[in-house]
């Protein structure tokens, strides 16, 4: 196990209608809130004016904007962190899931500069944020408790992320039961986005032999496969969905990268410049890529990675096979079975990505690719990968 700093501050309150204490939180931080949400929604389903009526309850002003979409955009990032200058706020409450709350990190620390919040995707990071608080309505990304945030600029075609210790929330409310109204193609890409997070440590960390981080790993995947297994049957499961919640935060929180060594993400940068440019599903763009590149790196330089695939496996995916070689490209078929199970894409062809895009995403890979440190992932590096992540003729 390698050195680490693990610090992560987000209190977490998760359980039955513990939205009801979403005033008294916001009203630790401050007495006018930006509420941030999505585009209907939470409107719909009354959570919206639930929250709403809480924060009055407890003497917190606010003001509402809506309208955030998946893969956030920079535009309207922009028309909150105005409005929030404008209104001068004294937080943010992010309710929705990862765009609204990656999106509301932006604001945050975008309403306390006076330059475009774009910079900060540039490199530029924040010195100072608003409080953020969130009440997360899927489960998926993580970003509930951590601090990273990723917009898509729609003039450039670009998908960026920053990560920032401040941008951690300083609460995020989860109520489980929020999550039973999230249809069946995002309940499926959110635990492929989940799985994904778990991945990226499993397969890519550089520690010869991380055995806490790769169990902790495993009993997280068998969980989610567990979870996703009863949420296919029934997507009104609630005692998956409190599962998965939990788990699908636990994935992506700094808990299973501590002690793994500086990971690099190479699935995440190649799916970000997809969606920037396709705008898929960002869970549906991982399952397309994943088993590609896993073919691809196990012909190259690929002995890490298949000890561990045969590892994963043996251990989450009954592979009895002992031959390592055997068991990891077993492993592979497994998981886009399982992907197929979940009704998420399987390649880049399932995903309806047109091969005629490929050389776009490419290009983009591989100009992101030196901010992610993975210099590795040449334009021709990535040209083989995507190759890979096609559909056999
Ligand atoms: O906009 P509304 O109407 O709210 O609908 C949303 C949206 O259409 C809907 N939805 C959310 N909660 C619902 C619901 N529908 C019914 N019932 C509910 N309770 O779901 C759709 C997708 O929402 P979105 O927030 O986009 O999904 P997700 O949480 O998967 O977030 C994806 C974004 O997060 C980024 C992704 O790249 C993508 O932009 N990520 C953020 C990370 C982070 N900050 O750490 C890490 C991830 O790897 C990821 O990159
Ligand atoms: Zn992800």
């Amino acid at each position: 196990m390698q050195d680490f700093v693990f610090h992560n501050p987000t209190r977490i309150i998760f359980g039955d209608g513990v939205v009801d204490q979403v005033g008294e939180q916001c009203a630790r931080f401050g007495k006018k809130a930006l509420i941030l949400a999505g585009q209907g929604s939470a409107r719909r389903c009354g959570l919206l004016d639930r929250v709403e009526q809480r924060l009055s309850d407890a003497g917190v002003d606010y003001v509402t904007l809506e309208g955030v979409q998946p893969n956030p955009r920079l535009s309207h990032a922009r028309e909150a962190v105005a409005l929030a200058k404008r209104e001068g706020v004294d937080l943010l409450l992010a309710v929705g899931g990862g765009s609204v709350i990656d999106e509301a990190k932006a604001v945050c620390s975008g309403a306390l500069v006076d330059h475009d919040v774009w910079e900060f995707y540039k490199g530029r990071l924040p010195e100072r944020s608003l409080p953020l608080l969130t009440v997360l309505t899927l489960a998926a990304t993580g970003s509930e408790m951590n601090g990273g945030s990723i917009l898509s600029n729609a003039e450039t075609k670009e998908k960026l992320p920053f990560r920032n210790p401040l941008s951690f929330p300083r609460v995020s409310i989860l109520e489980p039961a929020l999550t039973l109204s999230v249809s069946h193609w995002q309940t499926s890409c959110g635990i492929s986005d989940a799985f994904a997070h778990l991945m990226e440590v499993y397969c890519n960390s550089p520690d010869p032999r991380p055995l806490l981080q790769l169990e902790l790993i495993e009993g997280l995947v068998r969980t989610i496969r567990d979870c996703a297994e009863r949420l296919m049957q029934n997507l009104r499961d609630l005692d998956a969905r409190r599962e998965f919640m939990w788990a699908a935060t636990l994935a992506l929180n700094g808990l299973t990268a501590a002690g793994s060594g500086a990971t690099p993400w190479p699935l995440h940068m190649m799916e970000h410049a997809l969606s920037g440019i396709t705008d898929v599903s960002h869970g549906a763009g991982l399952s397309a890529l994943y088993p590609g590149w896993m073919r691809w790196r196990l012909q190259n330089n690929g002995e890490r990675l298949e000890q561990r695939l045969a590892r994963l496996g043996r251990n989450c995916f009954c592979i009895t096979e002992s031959n390592d070689a055997l068991a990891a490209l077993r492993c592979i078929t497994e998981i886009e079975d399982w992907y197929r199970i979940l009704g998420v894409p399987a390649n880049l062809d399932e995903a309806g990505i047109p091969r005629e895009q490929d050389t776009e995403v490419i290009q983009a890979a591989a100009r992101d690719a030196v901010d992610w440190g993975l210099k590795e992932y040449s334009a021709q590096v990535l040209t083989a990968i995507f190759a890979a992540a096609r559909a056999s003729e």
